[in-house]
């Protein structure tokens, strides 16, 4: 291994005139060495807006696909070709056509963790942290949320006079959760808060003082001053969490939470990257036409 990684990292990124965009779930040294760390909305739209041409998106793929349909001019380089996201893989093309069809007036949200050819499908995305807004501007009383039925269900019990139909689709990392676990730790520790991400499951959520995306966990925690809180979402947040908040306690439910693909991408995988210019993402134009829509309907419909 390269002992100076870091340093040849910032070097090429200086000299190609880079920016490095990081998830929360990436791992510490990723989040590090990023330009800019943040959940999926917010990366989106730093993606969208920065001047720089080339991108190195450290998340995985429906993110860096999210960035290159909103900005083809870009180069955007996913560093782990196969850093993809099991729930996005769950929605296929012709399951939700057989949808439309089913239900002709209903509007069609997705979940920015999607496929591209499942963006085209559908009306509008959405990330957690705008999906209330959204949803709150969206006209149709009947909605087709996709895919994960968690973020949909919470999303139904939020308005609670519109009729939500759900795909069942699922985050792996999130549905592993045991309530119980929770129960035992509010038991230990009486004045802990739960923080809760909307990927996890009714039960977990029920038992959530805040629901909210992983920027809106961060906000939480760091705006009120308790001292203790347990984090139900992936791992990776704990970084960021701790550096804001040195003198907070955090806990995790049970088993530590972590997303195999978030975690895939490692410094050295940003280094090739940035040398060899991979992985690039490219996407055939008719396609990213479809599916722009949708993404630019997210970023006016929550602004
Ligand atoms: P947010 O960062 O938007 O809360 O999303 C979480 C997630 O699962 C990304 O894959
Ligand atoms: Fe996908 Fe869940 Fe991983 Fe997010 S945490 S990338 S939803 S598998």
């Amino acid at each position: 291994m390269m002992e100076n990684v870091v340093q040849e990292i910032n070097k090429l990124k200086k000299e190609k005139k880079a920016i490095i965009l990081a998830h929360y779930y990436q791992r510490p040294e990723i989040q590090e060495i990023a330009d800019v760390v943040g959940d999926s909305y917010y990366l989106s739209k730093i993606a969208r807006d920065c001047k720089e041409q080339l991108i190195i998106f450290c998340g995985v793929k429906f993110m860096a696909e999210s960035a290159k349909i909103l900005s083809p001019e870009k180069t955007i380089l996913l560093p782990v070709l196969d850093a993809g996201c099991p729930m996005a893989d769950m929605a296929d093309e012709e399951g939700i056509s057989k949808w439309k069809l089913d239900h002709p007036n209903a509007a069609v949200v997705a979940y920015i963790n999607s496929s591209t050819e499942v963006k085209a499908l559908c009306d509008v995305c959405v990330t957690s942290s705008s999906a209330e807004k959204i949803i709150n501007n969206i006209d149709s009383d009947e909605i087709l949320f996709l895919p994960d039925e968690n973020l949909g269900g919470y999303l139904s019990e939020k308005f609670p006079s519109k009729k939500f139909i759900l795909w069942k689709g699922f985050c792996i990392t999130h549905k592993k959760v045991n309530p119980k676990s929770i129960v035992a730790i509010k038991e230990q520790i009486p004045d802990i808060k739960v923080l809760v991400h909307p990927e996890c499951e009714h039960e977990v959520r029920s038992l959530g003082d805040y629901v909210g995306s992983t920027s809106g966990i961060i906000n939480f925690a760091t705006e009120n001053d308790f001292k203790n809180y347990l984090i139900v979402t992936e791992e990776g947040i704990l970084h960021e969490l701790k550096m804001k908040n040195p003198d907070k306690n955090f806990y995790v439910p049970g088993k530590t939470m972590t997303c195999v693909n978030m975690k895939k991408t490692t410094l050295e995988d940003v280094y090739e990257s940035l040398v060899n210019n991979t992985f690039e993402i490219k996407l055939d134009e008719d396609l990213r036409l479809n599916a722009l829509h949708s993404l630019m309907r997210m970023h006016e419909l929550s602004s």
